[in-house]
């Protein structure tokens, strides 16, 4: 029998189900779309993207400790990437970057994974606002959701988002998500509590996959 200890490095060694990962490719107007693990040499791109759309950003995104610029710096990268690691170790998170033909884009996040009976995951994410309306979040959503449904064995993936945010309605719409209802004051963001509406989908009913929905609707191709 193990001893606690041992048990604990076990679980920070061991990888679950669909993780690391690189979901495959889809074409959309912005370029190719694909997915990959965050990288610590992401740091330049990811600090230099952030600085500069901070008007675009920081209204949707949770509250946080701290101004802007310090927390989107290069350096700030280096403990954002570690605890994103960790968790992807530890089974309990999917950090990916998004790429448009090979270069750093954005984030996407399968977040709070819960297994058993549950099997469930939230997801997060933001684009360049260079790339915007493009189609990269859209095409993002569907692989991240085709993969959780897939390799990674989940059975339900949430969305939360302020019935403001009209973009991100937008992609959840696109990609298929269904809507709940809404959370009253469910987040901090911005500096305060913000009501929320939920988006989610489950695995019956994406049938062949929400990626081959956008392809039969015209808006991507299998790259
Ligand atoms: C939300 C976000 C990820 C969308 O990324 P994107 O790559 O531009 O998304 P897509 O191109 O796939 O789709 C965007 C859709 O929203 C539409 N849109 C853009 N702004 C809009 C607005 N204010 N109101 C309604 N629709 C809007 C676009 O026209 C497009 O729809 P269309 O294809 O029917 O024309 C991006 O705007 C972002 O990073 N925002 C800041 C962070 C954020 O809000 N994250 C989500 C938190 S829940």
């Amino acid at each position: 029998m193990s001893t606690p200890a041992s048990g604990t490095t076990h679980q920070i060694e061991s990888r679950h189900p669909g993780w690391p990962a690189r979901p495959g490719a889809l074409r959309v107007p912005a370029g190719v779309v694909a997915l990959r693990p965050v990288r610590l040499r992401d740091a330049g791109e990811w600090s230099r993207l952030r600085l500069r759309d901070r008007v675009y950003l920081e209204r949707w995104e949770p509250t946080a400790p701290g101004a802007w610029d310090e927390r989107n710096s290069i350096t700030a990268w280096l403990p954002q990437w570690s605890s994103l690691r960790r968790l992807g170790r530890q089974g309990l998170c999917l950090p990916f970057a998004i790429t448009v033909d090979g270069v750093f884009a954005g984030q996407i996040t399968l977040g709070n994974v819960i297994r058993a009976s549950l099997r469930s995951a939230w997801v997060g994410y933001w684009v360049s606002s260079e790339l915007a309306g493009k189609g990269v979040a859209t095409a993002a959503v569907a692989m991240a959701v085709d993969h959780a449904f897939g390799e990674a064995g989940l059975h339900r993936v949430e969305a939360t988002v302020r019935p403001e945010n009209g973009a991100s309605l937008r992609v959840l719409a696109k990609a298929g998500f269904r809507e709940e209802g809404l959370f009253l004051r469910y987040l901090d963001v911005a500096g305060a509590w913000r009501d929320h509406l939920c988006f989610a989908v489950t695995a019956e009913e994406v049938e062949d996959g929400l990626c081959a929905r956008l392809v039969r609707s015209g808006r991507a191709e299998h790259a």
